[in-house]
């Protein structure tokens, strides 16, 4: 593997294990309201984004490379509604799917095609990504982050099962 796909790829690493430290940020927030169900919701958004971390931690080293490990970044612990926070991370899911097209380009670039291949995978779970996020956000919107529709929603993502 070419040290520059190697710096890359470890660099999106540190992009998956600091989505997993924000949304679990985004999860002690919806805790501090009582609003359990979101509180679920985005805890295991954090724990599915750490499984995307180890994805490429072994992929890294399926092909003889090695994982290096930077500070991850502090993520924002204030939000000021619901509807902010879901905001918050629609905003980061598009960057993310930024930095996964960036990646790609790099691969084809660098004609490395298992890394292509392999990239794949994240392509497609970040249009999955955008969507659930982009939901959550319009149903937010359109509730304005109050009343019995945010208690009915906050029931509704309580019922999120661990593989979403
Ligand atoms: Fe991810
Ligand atoms: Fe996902």
């Amino acid at each position: 593997m070419k040290p520059v796909i190697q710096e890359a790829l470890n660099r999106q690493i540190n992009h998956e294990f600091y989505s997993s430290y924000f949304y679990l940020s985004v999860s002690a927030y919806f805790e501090s309201l009582n609003l359990g169900g979101f509180a679920h919701w985005m805890r295991l958004q954090g724990e599915e984004e750490r499984t995307h971390g180890m994805k490429l931690f072994d992929y890294l080293h399926d092909r003889n490379g090695q994982a290096t490990f930077e500070a991850i970044a502090q993520p924002p612990i204030e939000f000021q509604s619901p509807t902010d926070a879901f905001q918050q991370v629609m905003q980061h899911e598009v960057h993310v799917t930024e930095t996964i097209d960036r990646l790609y380009e790099l691969a084809v670039q660098e004609k490395d095609y298992p890394m292509q291949v392999e990239l794949q995978w994240f392509i497609s779970e970040q249009v999955e990504e955008e969507k659930q996020a982009r939901q959550i956000l319009d149903q937010l919107k359109m509730i304005g982050d109050q009343g019995t529709a945010l208690y009915l929603l906050d029931k509704e993502l309580g019922e999120r099962e661990s593989d979403g």
